[in-house]
């Protein structure tokens, strides 16, 4: 079971990527934060979402504090992802039961500050000459390796997965 936040992300593509692989690993809520009002999906995300939000209960959290209340009160445990050097790598890292996989923007990151607010901090590992990852391919990478950990849901196979 996981939740995605998404700490002031501003392009509507990586949001959109970000809400097609929630859904397709399974999630829970998307969580907005460092929005007082709702995300406003229009043809840039919902190319890339493809509409997918309609199917996630979307929750808005207008700054830090009232998120770590959330989290706290949902028993969710917050991951970040993110390059530091105190993370965890991702292959090393074993996801608690209710996961936050919480993500930062495209220009700042997570700032030290909320990193150290987090129960954990984890990085994908690169090894190439590029300082860091698109945010809608981190998000997703994490997704994918959280739910090969779980029991509770099983892969669709052999067919397309149709949305209704
Ligand atoms: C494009 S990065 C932000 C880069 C920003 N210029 C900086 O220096 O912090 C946006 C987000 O992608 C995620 N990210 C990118 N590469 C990552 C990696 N190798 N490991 C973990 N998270 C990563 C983090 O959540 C990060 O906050």
């Amino acid at each position: 079971m996981f939740c995605s936040v998404l700490h002031t992300l501003k392009s509507p593509k990586n949001v959109g990527t970000i809400i097609r692989s929630h859904v397709a690993y399974g999630g829970g809520p998307v969580v907005f934060v460092g929005y007082n009002r709702p995300w406003d999906f229009k043809k840039g995300s919902q190319a890339f979402s493809r509409k997918l939000e309609k199917q996630c209960e979307l929750i808005f959290i207008e700054d830090d504090d009232a998120y770590f209340e959330w989290a706290t009160d949902n028993k969710y445990t917050s991951v970040a992802i993110e390059i530091s050097k105190n993370a965890i790598s991702l292959p090393d890292f074993k996801f608690p039961s209710k996961t936050a996989i919480v993500v930062g923007n495209e220009a700042t990151g997570l700032t030290s500050t909320f990193l150290a607010r987090c129960n954990n901090i984890v990085s994908i590992p690169q090894f190439g000459a590029v300082e860091c990852l698109n945010v809608g391919v981190s998000s997703s990478i994490v997704m994918y390796e959280l739910s090969r950990e779980r029991k509770d849901i099983s892969q669709i196979k052999g067919q397309k997965f149709k949305v209704v």
